[in-house]
């Protein structure tokens, strides 16, 4: 805000008549922007360009092109659209400056240049005759700017994770994080283990009202889930978005449905006969994480998914998982006499350790580091080494503090306000989904991340991450009906500074991204438009 009411005054001062920055609707806000009111520079169809940077720049400014009416012309240097190199700028900052005649866009990497493209695509959405002559320049708050959709309890396909993907390109969100293991599906393809998804990715009923409701028969199985060729497809369109992919397998809790596929290895009670869990909540068949093949099974697991998916981290869960049937299993009993803890929770940091060191027998490119949900911190984290990531969901300030007392790095996910597969209006039209409270734009919106964070523990936050749910969201349109608009709201937290972050502001500029939703026939909920 400082920043742009100084570019505000000092312009006027030089009595050039500036608009209010709620003209620009650019979401997230960027860091700084000056109008001049009344000047533009008009697109004609006769358009030149250079591009400084390489092919990955080429093929983003591409992008760009491709939006304009004519062909442009490629010149080695000038021209009236210039992508510029620019060392001095972070990683995925970027300047924009647009006078009457040209546009300048410069960044030091394809990612900034990346976004600045997306921010000029929201204002050809206004407007496709002609761009403000004005002066941006942007970076982000936070490096980690998350979604994370869940496909454990409905499977929503290749082309509606795309559809979901260039929403967050449009908002500059850069991490995806793809839940693909619960308790209810197994969604991703294990060569080595194909029961995973032959019997652990079909259910046969379906909970169609709350926990309280059995589950009916269905006629058909439903299910389905990724081939290795489709994580493959996914991961390079979000490349191509500066989109990196942390595939979460959920372990130990949450695994019915692969203790269902291979109880011979992963039961607490081989000889019992196990089906997917049809219900909301969870189920106490968790693994039994002191037998060494399913131990076992988990590296291989990892193997098949360290080259799917580049990305440095990998989320192995850890949320929600009752200890019950390890305090009767002989052998979870004597693996935590050997580790000496009579904590239960230490019986799972003991099976990750064992995870995290054989990761770390991989070479270079093969080494990932870990991230799990908080309740990891009920055991001694100091089993693992700290190179661990901790996602705060419950009790989120609490838990990301101690995280980084602890000296791990953390990311704030709060429950209340950011699982916004909650719903966002108390109206009672507004249709069931998963979670019982209910959390406006307005109050997505107005998260603080990181309030009262000693300034020592600040390089321990990561960033911010939206959750979605998915076990009463069956189909891709409800689904985009709940984060639309919230998902922005959170993009908006991970970006711009939260001294120039207002809600009245932020609803100003989103209203005039109806036409962008329009024109990639999003479904959006109404309430704030
Ligand atoms: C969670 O919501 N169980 C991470």
């Amino acid at each position: 805000m400082k920043r742009i009411r100084l570019v505000i005054a000092s312009m006027a001062l030089l009595l050039m008549p500036v608009l209010a920055k709620a003209t620009v609707p650019i979401v997230p806000l960027p860091v700084s922007v000056s109008v001049e009111e009344g000047k533009t520079f008009r697109i004609n169809r006769a358009l030149t360009a250079s591009v400084q940077g390489g092919d990955s720049v080429k093929r983003v400014a591409d992008t760009l092109f491709s939006m304009l009416p004519g062909k442009v012309k490629m010149k080695s240097k000038g021209g009236v659209i210039r992508f510029v190199t620019n060392a001095d700028l972070g990683p995925e900052a970027y300047s924009i400056d647009i006078t009457a005649k040209n546009i300048t866009i410069a960044a030091s990497r394809p990612a900034g240049f990346f976004y600045a493209v997306q921010t000029i695509s929201q204002l050809l959405a206004q407007n496709k005759e002609s761009l403000p002559v004005m002066k941006l320049t942007d970076e982000p708050r936070f490096g980690w700017r998350g979604f994370m959709l869940d496909e454990g309890r409905h499977f929503f396909g290749k082309d509606e994770v795309k559809r979901i993907l260039d929403v967050m390109a449009l908002y500059k969100m850069n991490r995806f994080h793809w839940h693909l293991t619960d308790d209810q599906g197994w969604r991703i393809e294990i060569k080595k283990y194909p029961r995973l998804t032959e019997v652990g990715a079909w259910r046969s009923s379906e909970v169609l009202g709350w926990d309280t409701i059995k589950p009916v028969p269905l006629d058909e199985p439903y299910g389905g889930f990724y081939t290795q060729d489709d994580i493959r497809e996914i991961v390079a369109y979000a490349k191509d978005r500066f989109i990196e992919v942390m595939p979460e397998i959920d372990v130990p809790g949450h695994t019915l449905a692969a203790v269902a596929s291979y109880p011979e290895i992963l039961a607490c009670e081989p000889k019992k006969k196990y089906e997917l869990w049809e219900y909301q909540g969870i189920t106490d068949d968790v693994m039994n994480v002191a037998n060494p093949e399913a131990v076992q099974m988990t590296k291989d697991i990892i193997d098949e998914l360290i080259p799917l998916f580049p990305f440095e981290y990998i989320h192995l869960g850890g949320d929600e998982c009752p200890t019950s049937k390890w305090k009767v299993n002989e052998q979870c009993i004597n693996r935590l006499k050997e580790i000496g803890s009579d904590n239960y929770r230490d019986l799972q940091l003991d099976y990750y350790r064992k995870l995290q060191d054989y990761i770390k027998t991989k070479p270079e490119s093969e080494q990932r580091k870990l991230v799990f949900w908080n309740e990891v911190l009920h055991g001694n984290t100091k089993m693992l080494d700290d190179d661990i990531t901790i996602m705060a969901w419950v009790g989120a300030d609490k838990a990301a503090l101690e995280a980084a007392n602890r000296g791990l790095e953390t990311i704030l996910t709060p429950q209340i306000p950011y699982y916004i597969n909650r719903k966002q209006s108390t109206d009672p039209g507004e249709p069931h989904t998963q979670g019982r409270g209910t959390e406006t734009v307005e109050v997505v919106y107005n998260y603080v991340p990181m309030k009262n964070v000693p300034d020592n523990l600040n390089s321990k936050y990561k960033g911010v991450q939206a959750n979605f749910w998915s076990e009463y969201v069956p189909d891709g349109k409800l689904l985009e009906y709940l984060i639309l608009p919230r998902l922005a709201a959170v993009a908006e937290a991970g970006w711009t500074p939260q001294d120039q972050r207002s809600y009245t502001d932020f609803v100003e500029r989103i209203r005039r991204h109806v036409p962008i939703y329009k024109s990639r026939n999003l479904n959006y909920a109404p309430h704030i438009f």
